[in-house]
């Protein structure tokens, strides 16, 4: 049987199982078990076959376990990597062990197993565009830098890391560059690996932030960006959809943007800062 690892049991990665998961056994991880059991339960009840476990996505022996637990039902054929904290939800050290170091680990570990014709997805964000361009050598050493020495890199070091956005935003950007490093690898076993960088989802983390200290900021964003609303998961399953299946075969390495235009509109529109 072919496997699915869906590392992340919200919104965004119950959306993007049920469009890609028919068929397949889907290891449902979540930091939290209730909410990995709660989405198995979900998938279960609707026809597909979940397992739900305990996993945290900042410990790298947690993901080589999660593995282990998928290579039980088969071949490791997808990886959906929809985990993560927001700025209001968790510390700057939180941020970056789980959303920058974490994913960096996952992506490696999965592209060390994910069997011929594989595909993977990991799901940035907007603020990874948001922030401004970073150095060539910034850029490489987020790509290139070994996993286990990432979190030592200067940039990321407390003194050079302003606030918990500002972690989030050096976390997604990180995403981005492992992505196009871990591309490579994942190619060399005829595997794909994408990210996707969405807007604002209406998710449980995006309703924190909405109801967290920027989240004015954040309504203000969605009612003035071109698309003039937030989005649902089910649209960010729709790039992955595209990303995953045979239509995407020439697609690896990118990170796809999804959010309504609300990036267009902060560097060139509407929702430029005045300061700009
Ligand atoms: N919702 C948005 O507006 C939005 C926008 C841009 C990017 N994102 C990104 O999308 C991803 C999914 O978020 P969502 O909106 O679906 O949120 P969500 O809250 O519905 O789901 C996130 C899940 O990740 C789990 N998680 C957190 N830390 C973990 C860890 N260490 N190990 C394993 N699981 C962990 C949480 O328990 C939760 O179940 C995140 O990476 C987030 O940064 C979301």
């Amino acid at each position: 049987m072919d496997v699915m690892l869906l590392v992340g049991a919200g919104q965004i990665g119950l959306a993007i199982a049920r469009r890609m998961g028919t068929g397949m056994k889907i290891i449902v991880g979540d930091y939290i078990s209730a909410n990995a059991q709660t989405t198995a339960t979900i998938l279960n009840t609707a026809g597909f076959d979940a397992t739900p476990i305990e996993m945290d996505l900042s410990s790298r022996s947690s993901i080589i376990a999660m593995i282990h637990e998928g290579e039980k039902h088969g071949k490791i054929k997808m990886l959906v990597n929809a985990a993560g904290v927001s700025p209001s939800q968790a510390s700057i050290e939180q941020i970056l062990k789980v959303d920058l170091y974490g994913t960096a680990v996952l992506l490696e570990e999965v592209g060390k197993v994910i069997a011929p014709g594989g595909v993977g997805v990991t799901i940035s964000s907007q603020s990874g565009f948001r922030m401004p361009a970073l150095t060539a050598e910034q850029d490489e050493l987020l790509a290139m830098t070994p996993t286990e020495e990432l979190l030592k890199i200067d940039i990321l070091q407390p003194q050079n890391v302003q606030d918990t956005l500002h972690a989030y935003q050096l976390a997604k950007r990180c995403n981005e560059k492992r992505v196009m490093t871990q591309a490579v690898e994942w190619g060399k076993r005829n595997a794909r690996l994408n990210a996707i960088a969405p807007g604002i989802i209406v998710t449980p983390l995006a309703l924190d932030e909405f109801n967290g200290p920027r989240g004015d900021f954040y309504k203000n964003m969605f009612a003035k960006c071109p698309a003039g609303r937030p989005g649902t998961a089910d649209e960010i399953a729709n790039v992955a959809e595209l990303l995953m299946s045979e239509k995407g075969a020439f697609i690896t390495g990118s990170t796809f943007l999804a959010d309504g235009g609300a990036t267009a509109s902060y560097f060139y529109g509407e929702l430029r800062p005045e300061r700009r």
